[in-house]
């Protein structure tokens, strides 16, 4: 597996563990649970992740160089 396949699929799962992360901490609060102050922050470790990896994302079709692209239908 390459590494610019890799690099989108952990943005992927990631995104996904970010997700679940805030949603469930909005849930326990709907539902009357008060969890610990640092409980708040682990969203921030995920989002650290999605942060590099999507400026990684960004980038990428740009320095490529042109390389890979699709012909243009005609
Ligand atoms: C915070 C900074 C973020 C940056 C700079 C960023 C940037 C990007 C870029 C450039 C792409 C590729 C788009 C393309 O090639 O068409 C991408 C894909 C994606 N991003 Fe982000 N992203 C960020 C955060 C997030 C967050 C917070 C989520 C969701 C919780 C997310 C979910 C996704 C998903 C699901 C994809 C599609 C990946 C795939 O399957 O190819 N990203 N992102």
């Amino acid at each position: 597996m390459n590494w610019n396949k890799l690099i989108r699929q952990g943005h992927r799962w990631v995104s996904i563990i970010f997700t679940l992360l805030v949603t469930g901490l909005f849930a326990a609060q709907g539902f009357g649970y008060q969890p610990a102050e640092w409980v708040f922050l682990t969203p921030l470790a995920p989002l650290a992740l999605l942060v590099l990896s999507g400026l990684y994302l960004f980038v990428l079709p740009y320095v490529m160089g042109g390389r890979r692209r699709k012909p243009s239908p005609q």
